[in-house]
């Protein structure tokens, strides 16, 4: 185990899944192909990926860390700056918009009282635009920590946010 403590000496990933992911990239003849795995698991244990999360995926897959800061820049559901508890994924593409995605997105704003990109002062939620979320016959619709919803209502909106903030706090 002394390799796998060498290269995750901030406990971005537990032993295990570290130990797992350097045998299973050992195995592969293109490790690049595990990067997002390896960045989940990261953003999963720390709630976001840290330039350490990037190069520590990098000594793992035996590749560089522009390598992999290039998909890890190209998914929008990876994060490379800390993100409150919730982040709110906003489907901006054209059956959101077109069902009311842009009436949507402002009442989250309202609601939360930040607008795209910021995080309440609580740290409880992020507000992010999306493409499409591929649930377009739901349409509006976001993704909250992983989870879908919709068709949304504007009147929903302040529910959901409350529920989560219950949720939060329990
Ligand atoms: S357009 Fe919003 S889920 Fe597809």
């Amino acid at each position: 185990m002394a390799q796998e403590e060498k290269i995750d000496q901030i406990g971005l990933l537990e032993e295990e899944e570290l130990a797992a992911f350097i045998d299973h990239a050992c195995e592969l003849e293109h490790p690049r192909e595990m990067v997002i795995d390896v960045l989940r698991a990261i953003q999963k244990n720390h709630g976001w990926v840290p330039d350490e999360g990037v190069e520590l995926t990098a000594t793992i897959l035996g590749i560089t860390p522009i390598e992999v800061e290039e998909v890890a820049t190209f998914y929008d559901k990876i994060f490379r700056r800390q993100v409150g508890r919730f982040p709110i994924h906003i489907c901006d593409s054209i059956c959101c918009w077109s069902n009311g995605g842009e009436e949507l997105a402002e009442q989250f704003q309202k609601t939360l009282g930040i607008t795209f990109g910021e995080t309440t002062k609580d740290g409880l939620f992020t507000l992010l635009p999306s493409c499409c979320l591929g649930v377009c016959g739901q349409a509006p619709a976001v993704m909250i920590h992983q989870k879908l919803y919709g068709p949304l209502q504007l009147d929903d909106v302040d529910e959901l946010i409350n529920r989560l903030r219950r949720e939060a706090s329990a």
